[in-house]
């Protein structure tokens, strides 16, 4: 599994945005990052990114030795929309991960083989699907798509895993347990994963490392007892009326600072954000 490489990364559209700002950010095989920041601030871009779908227009992105376009498909995505075919069962659907392993003819007469078949059939066993295989999508929950979603990521046997508001559409229960059954699968397969997430407090039960974007910079990159209240703050609210008079005053956020940690706030206090007020109430961006 290789070694994730953003070196000083800028992604402008227009003259007037500025999407990436001279990232640069390394994430070792085998890490569950999830990336937190406001509406705006750059995370489905650096994806994006990621999966080659959009090329940076300054710096490199390399997976492994390979700059990021040579990586296609060993990159699996699993959409906040699951993008799934209605009419298709769960197996039908996980199944269609395999299409991007084979050959263009094989793919557009949909032929697998036996060895597909199981890797499909063990990828909706990892996310808890494996009675409701023969069941059409249409008929299939929120969470259970996303679920099957994650299964047709899987079914592509990528190196890297990237997900984009997996859960956002889905109730709190529905969306730990799509999250569960992620971590589950990255676990398993010790996947490197990367996914962007509104929801503040479930990120905090899921992640290894959490990077905070902002206005396309990266302004904190910690882990779990480095999220702070304050920090939460500035990734969520900087520059915003809404603001606490004594959130970090400073931009970049420095999780080994001493300050940090003695201003810190209780992993519930931090809990209390709700990223959906964070992300409307922001600047606007
Ligand atoms: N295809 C595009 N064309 C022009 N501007 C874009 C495009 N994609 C993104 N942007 C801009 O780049 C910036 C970052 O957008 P991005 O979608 O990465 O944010 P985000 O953090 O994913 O936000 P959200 O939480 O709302 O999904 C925004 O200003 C956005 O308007
Ligand atoms: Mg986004």
């Amino acid at each position: 599994m290789p070694t994730i490489e953003f070196d000083d990364v800028t992604k402008r559209y227009g003259p007037e945005t500025v999407a990436l700002d001279e990232i640069s950010l390394t994430i070792e095989e085998g890490e569950f990052v999830i990336l937190l920041g406001p509406s705006g601030a750059g995370k489905s871009t650096m994806l994006r990114v990621l999966n080659g779908l959009t090329a940076p227009t300054e710096g490199d992105v390399h997976i492994g030795d390979d700059p990021v376009s040579d990586n296609h498909s060993e990159v699996g995505m699993v959409f906040q929309e699951h993008h799934l075919i209605e009419g298709k069962t769960a197996f039908g659907n996980a199944l269609t991960g395999a299409l991007s392993r084979n050959g263009l003819l094989r793919s557009l007469f949909g032929i697998h083989d036996h060895e597909d078949k199981v890797t499909a059939l063990n990828a909706l066993e990892t996310v808890g699907l494996l009675r409701e295989s023969g069941q059409r999508a249409e008929s299939m929950s929120g969470g259970q798509k996303q679920r099957v979603g994650i299964a047709r990521a899987l079914v592509q046997e990528p190196q890297l895993l990237l997900a984009d508001e997996p859960v956002a559409s889905l109730d709190p229960k529905a969306a730990r347990d799509v999250m569960r059954y992620l971590k589950k699968a990255a676990d398993e397969q010790e996947l490197t994963t990367v996914t962007s997430l509104h929801q503040v407090n479930i990120a905090r039960e899921f992640g290894d490392r959490f990077v905070g974007i902002r206005d396309g910079e990266v302004i904190f990159d910690g882990d779990e007892n480095d999220l702070t209240m304050e920090t939460m703050e500035a990734i969520y609210y900087a520059d915003s009326d809404e603001r606490t008079p004594d959130a970090g005053a400073t931009d970049v956020v420095d999780p080994t600072s001493e300050t940090e940690t003695e201003t810190g706030t209780t992993t519930g206090d931090a809990d209390a954000v709700s990223p959906t007020t964070a992300a409307d109430g922001g600047d606007g961006v």
